[in-house]
């Protein structure tokens, strides 16, 4: 038998995403998201598989050993990713589970991809297991998995997380084959959310689909009992309070300050280019209040980071289209030559780059329409030990549950959003470290490592459904 693993942790991708050049060469990339960035410290530092996919369609690579970690790619057709990846998970699940922001789609040869995608994983993850072992399955793309895998092997711990919002039960009614998502998720002997309210529209969703008797955090499935309860994601603080206190990276912070034009104050926002974040929103606001004088190029500027994702998907190719051409209207009416008001950087950057613009930016505007968490308002936080800056952010974004004294706005409120975004940019030194110590301690406190402790121990304890 091949070697086997006391840990796996499934999950759509692979920490690394296989990049190919023009001239064909392969190399590898840190993946795109918070899933990422979240997971892979721990796997990092507590050894096991990673069962995902390399983020190219085809063959997959042989299994490989990368940072004490064994990577298990999965393959994915092109068919597979157009159905499967861009289809079912992106183009219906992913904008049901936002509130549907964009209209969710439904095709009935995405949804028989899903099935069969969600059993490759299954598989995978059935060959690698421990007899005993645990396996955490992550996210919406394989909600499928868990009630394979207990098929496949009842012997094992089964752990589900989601990193992205549960809706309400009204919401998830309108998914074709509804109750067949449900039941892979009771696969699970844990199900984890980002918050409470996820974890009892889950439960409530039981009763009303399946007839179950969800009581407090459980529910009674198949002669299992399984726990759903919220575990908030967090992040690796150690990883960016290394950046943020390396004297190259304040170095970098200070170099980007003084080519934005040193008196000018920065605002920033770093979001993949996705729907939910509210970037239009944003711009919306921040051309206002250019309009209306309240701020001006001379003494305000905008840096949008904007991070490709999901390019092939005609939504993401459209919300680029607009925000381009916002961008380009804000600059053209508001610009000077040599200043523009709006930096805008569509592209990957390194964990460094990142964390000098988090030290340089002044306030960080953070407002999606509706987010599981968004690791990228608590990096801020734990970057800013010098106690200034402000964050600006999303009550619809899980991390505003923790994060009580940022600057919390309604975004899909134009003027809420404009009044608040020049309340943090007037708060003075007082303020803004009476507002960022308490979160940032609140996040030093909760950080990545606490996060999966708590889950896996919880996982631990929950264990009834191993055989006699
Ligand atoms: P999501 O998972 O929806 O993308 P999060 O804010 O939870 O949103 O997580 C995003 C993660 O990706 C963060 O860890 C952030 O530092 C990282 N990130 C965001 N933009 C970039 C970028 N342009 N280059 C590199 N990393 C980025
Ligand atoms: C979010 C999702 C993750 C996903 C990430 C990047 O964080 O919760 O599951 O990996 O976005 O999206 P992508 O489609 O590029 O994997």
């Amino acid at each position: 038998m091949s070697e086997s693993y006391e840990f796996v942790v499934v999950a759509n991708r692979l920490p690394v995403d296989e990049v190919v050049a023009d001239d064909g060469g392969r190399t590898w990339a840190r993946s795109p998201g918070g899933l990422v960035s979240a997971l892979q410290p721990i796997v990092r530092r507590q050894g096991g598989a990673w069962v995902g996919w390399t983020g190219q369609p085809g063959e997959a690579p042989e299994p490989f050993d990368a940072d004490g970690m064994h990577l298990h790619p999965v393959a994915l057709s092109a068919q597979d990713v157009e159905r499967y990846y861009e289809g079912q998970s992106n183009s219906t699940i992913w904008p049901l589970f936002h509130d549907a922001v964009e209209q969710p789609a439904h095709r009935r040869p995405w949804r028989h991809a899903y099935d069969a995608v969600n059993r490759r994983f299954a598989e995978a993850a059935a060959q690698l297991a421990a007899p005993g072992g645990t396996v955490w399955v992550h996210d919406y793309q394989l909600m499928l998995v868990p009630a394979m895998l207990r098929d496949l092997r009842p012997d094992l711990q089964i752990g589900f997380f989601l990193h992205i919002p549960f809706p309400p039960v009204e919401l998830f009614m309108q998914l074709p084959r509804r109750a067949e998502l449900l039941r892979g998720l009771l696969g699970a002997d844990l199900v984890g959310f980002q918050r409470p309210l996820a974890a009892q529209n889950f439960l409530q969703l039981t009763a009303r689909l399946l007839g179950l008797e969800p009581q407090d955090e459980h529910v009674e499935h198949e002669g299992r009992t399984v726990v759903a309860r919220a575990f908030p994601i967090s992040i690796d603080v150690g990883e960016v309070e290394e950046l943020a206190t390396d004297p190259e990276v304040q170095a970098e912070a200070r170099r980007m300050r003084a080519e934005l034009g040193g008196d000018r104050r920065l605002l920033l926002g770093v979001d993949r280019l996705d729907y939910t974040k509210g970037i239009e929103q944003r711009l919306e606001a921040y051309g206002e209040l250019l309009a209306d004088g309240t701020v001006s190029n001379d003494d305000v500027v905008l840096v949008q980071v904007a991070t490709p994702s999901r390019m092939r998907v005609q939504e993401y190719q459209e919300l680029r289209a607009r925000v381009e051409r916002e961008v380009g209207r804000i600059n053209g009416e508001f610009g000077a030559v040599g200043q523009a008001p709006v930096h805008y950087l569509f592209q990957s950057m390194n964990r460094a780059e990142l964390v000098a613009l988090y030290l340089a930016a002044d306030v960080m505007v953070i407002t999606p329409l509706r987010d599981g968490m968004n690791l990228v308002a608590k990096e801020y936080v734990v970057a800013r030990g010098d106690d200034r800056g402000a964050l600006v952010l999303s009550e619809f974004a899980g991390a505003a549950a923790e994060l009580e004294t940022a600057f919390l706005v309604n975004p899909h409120d134009v003027e809420d959003l404009k009044r608040v975004i020049t309340e943090a940019l007037h708060a003075d030194d007082g303020e803004q470290a009476g507002r960022m110590r308490p979160m940032r301690t609140q996040v030093q406190q909760n950080d990545i490592d606490k996060w999966a402790r708590d889950f896996l121990e919880t996982l631990d304890s929950t264990g009834s459904t191993k055989p006699d």
